[in-house]
């Protein structure tokens, strides 16, 4: 795994931007993974302005997100589709078509999960999956204990995940118990994968990614045998490595 050090949250932003415009100058049809949470949201600021200064077309960019809170609509300010809408896509020429979030209130959520991953499928490869990690090293909504072979799936969220997750909501109660999301090895399949690490809470997890064994119980700990990984770390988050 290749670690890159950056200073700051905004030196870790403006680096994956520069490593994601990669693709996207350079593939004819890009396919980006696309991860939600507090980490990346500085990443889209910065997609935004390169496109708001012509530096940059989405219009032949396709992207997949990781996953989706069941029980959640897209207009639910709390869901993921949401969340992206807001801090990237209607900011940016991206084709609404070509966005792909799974439904939290499909009628059936299994199938929602095997259509998904169809798609992903269909659409050959992810050029560049975008991740954040858990407190408890989960990628995506993989908790611990998670099969590797898992392809995109149904979860149980972790009382812990619920809890990180709290600060969104107005309650802990309104956290949502299940979620969808890409399997591990749906994630390992992408051709390139970006980590971004940020802040002293993820010291400890990004330790035990970078130097625990590989199991199971640690779902990131599988991207030490990814080939072509990059690790974006500001230095608050490496104080342990
Ligand atoms: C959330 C998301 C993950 C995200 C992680 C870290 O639960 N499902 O995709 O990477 O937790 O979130 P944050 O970036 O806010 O620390």
């Amino acid at each position: 795994m290749n670690i890159i050090k950056v200073k700051d949250y905004e030196e870790m932003s403006q680096k994956a931007c520069s490593l994601l415009l990669d693709v996207v100058e350079n593939e004819r049809k890009p396919v980006l993974g696309l991860a939600t949470g507090s980490t990346p949201e500085g990443l889209y600021r910065n997609l935004i302005e390169k496109y708001e200064q012509h530096e940059v077309t989405f219009e032949d960019t396709t992207t997949f997100n990781l996953d989706e809170y069941v029980g959640l609509a897209k207009d639910d300010p709390n869901s993921y589709r949401y969340f992206m809408n807001e801090k990237l896509f209607k900011h940016i020429n991206i084709q609404d078509e070509n966005t792909h979030v799974p439904s939290g209130v499909a009628e059936d959520p299994k199938q929602e999960c095997k259509d998904y991953e169809q798609l992903i499928q269909e659409a050959d490869r992810i050029d560049i999956q975008i991740l954040g990690l858990g407190l408890n090293g989960h990628i995506g909504f993989n908790e611990p204990g998670t099969s590797f072979s898992s392809r995109t799936h149904v979860v149980e969220l972790d009382e812990s995940t619920r809890n990180a997750n709290a600060r969104f909501f107005d309650s802990i109660d309104d956290v949502p118990t299940q979620a969808i999301t890409m399997g591990i090895e749906t994630i390992m399949e992408s051709k390139s994968i970006i980590l971004l690490v940020s802040g002293a809470n993820k010291a400890e997890p990004l330790a035990r990614l970078v130097h625990g064994e590989v199991s199971e119980d640690f779902p990131a700990s599988i991207l030490q045998t990814h080939g072509n990984v990059t690790i974006i770390a500001d230095e608050a988050a490496r104080t342990k490595i």
